[in-house]
């Protein structure tokens, strides 16, 4: 079970309205590489993970992703709460506004709804461990894309935690693969499973 705190992970508190810069955040929430399907990623992998501390690390990072999930929903509500109507004909913004109003909804930036075909869970352990390293690199790499669009500070400071916890989250799934291998026989190179390839 979870239990809810009242308060984000760092705060999030941006001054001017900018939907053109929220029509592209909103990617980080229901995005390809977005918030949410990193929490379902990691708190669905979590399941089939034979390793204790493994099954411990994807609960820690999937938990913490879905406070990720909630910081880019209160960035995206911040950046057009309260718009007029010459902001919200706003070239980037528009074709969300009319589907969405200014509701935070998981959505690419490209207008993509999210989908559970932008993860995977393979219920093997390299697998997974290595489909969530390349998923923290491509996580990061959006975040890089937001802050060249971004010039607020309000905004791009947190983006940079963000970012900085994708980088945390990448040497962690890293230094999984390496546990995960040493517990899985070294002389098979391929890694294949010790379940099926007797
Ligand atoms: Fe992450």
């Amino acid at each position: 079970m979870f239990s809810y705190e009242k308060k984000l992970q760092y705060p999030v508190k941006i001054k001017t309205p900018n939907p053109k810069l929220a029509s592209f955040i909103i990617s980080q929430y229901g995005g390809p590489d977005g918030e949410l399907g990193a929490s379902l990623r990691y708190l669905s992998q979590r399941y089939a993970m034979p390793y204790a501390e493994l099954k411990g690390l994807l609960t820690d990072i999937g938990t913490e992703e879905l406070g990720h999930l909630e910081m880019i929903g209160a960035i995206v509500h911040q950046l057009t709460r309260n718009i007029s109507d010459t902001d919200a004909r706003i070239a980037e913004f528009a074709p969300y506004f009319v589907d969405h109003t200014t509701g935070v909804y998981p959505t690419a930036a490209s207008g993509f709804p999210w989908s559970a075909a932008s993860m995977a869970v393979k219920g093997d352990v390299i697998a997974d461990l290595t489909e969530d390293m390349a998923a923290e690199q491509k996580a990061r790499v959006t975040y890089d894309n937001i802050l060249r669009l971004c010039d607020d500070p309000d905004v791009t400071d947190v983006i940079r935690f963000l970012r900085e916890r994708e980088v945390v989250h990448f040497q962690r799934f890293g230094e999984a693969v390496r546990l995960a291998k040493e517990k899985m026989d070294q002389k098979n190179i391929y890694f294949t499973n010790p379940v099926t390839d007797k």
